[in-house]
């Protein structure tokens, strides 16, 4: 394996399934060594990885676990020596009707899906810093950080979040890392099946594309803000859903 990632260290959250995990394995094709992140078991990732001749290793950690990430990322980043490219995809979508939304609920989707984000983040770039190779770092919003949605106050709160701490971000550590969000649309994965309805398969129908996306197409937008087709892009976001929301 080798490409236009190659001796390139990498960390990608969120990549047992779906999104991260096609991101890992793009990553991986084009040469990247991949720290591999996530509560779940992400030996599945690193068979594929393995077969097609890359380099990965996985990490167990819950992405709301202030201590745990910060050892977990050091520790990533010391067997890689180095680290190049952050990717923060770990995300839930189980959310419910305002009126029948408790503070642990919305609590539990704002850790994840936000807090995961800056912690992941905030270690990413010190590790960044601290090697002074400058970096690219890739947060995985949603097109629910456009429009509201019924049911999904803490999940559409935490994606447009995603958009405030990628523009900050851009801002606070420009020139040297590029940091910018990607926003899918419905994509097939177990998240999207898992919260499926009649409103949602509705407003699928209405996608100009006719169809929901695949996790491989949102990595190929990662693989281009990872390499020399994003170098001068920075506080961005880049909506990959076909057509789903046109923000
Ligand atoms: N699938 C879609 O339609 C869609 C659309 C827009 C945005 N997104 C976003 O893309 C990202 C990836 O979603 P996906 O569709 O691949 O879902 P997925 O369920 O396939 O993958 C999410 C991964 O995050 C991991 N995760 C969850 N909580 C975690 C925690 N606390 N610590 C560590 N890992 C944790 C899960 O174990 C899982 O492997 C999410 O942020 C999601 O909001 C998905």
């Amino acid at each position: 394996m080798g490409g236009f990632l190659d001796g390139k260290a990498a960390l990608v959250t969120g990549a047992a399934s779906g999104i991260g995990a096609a991101i890992a394995r793009a990553f991986a094709e084009e040469g990247a060594q991949i720290a591999l992140i996530d509560q779940a078991d992400t030996s599945a990732t690193q068979d594929h990885i393995t077969a097609a001749g890359g380099e990965s290793f996985g990490l167990q950690l819950d992405v709301t676990a202030e201590a745990a990430m910060t050892e977990g990322v050091a520790e990533a980043v010391a067997r890689m020596g180095g680290l190049d490219l952050s990717v923060a995809s770990a995300g839930i979508a189980d959310d419910g009707l305002l009126t029948e939304t408790s503070l642990a609920d919305w609590n539990r989707v704002i850790g994840v899906n936000l807090t995961g984000v800056f912690l992941t983040g905030r270690e990413a770039i010190r590790a960044m810093t601290a090697h002074g190779r400058g970096g690219r770092v890739i947060n995985i919003a949603s097109d629910h950080a456009f429009f509201g949605w019924k049911e999904r106050s803490a999940y559409c709160a935490s994606k447009a979040g995603i958009l405030g701490l990628t523009r900050v971000w851009a801002r606070e550590f420009g020139p040297d890392i590029l940091v910018n969000a990607v926003c899918p649309g419905p994509v097939e994965t177990p998240l999207l099946l898992d919260g499926i309805t009649p409103e949602i398969m509705a407003r699928e129908t209405d996608i100009p594309l006719g169809r929901v996306g695949q996790p491989d197409e949102i990595a190929a937008v990662a693989l281009a803000l990872a390499g020399k087709a994003g170098a001068f892009t920075t506080g961005q976001v880049w909506s990959v859903n076909g057509g789903s929301a046109m923000p």
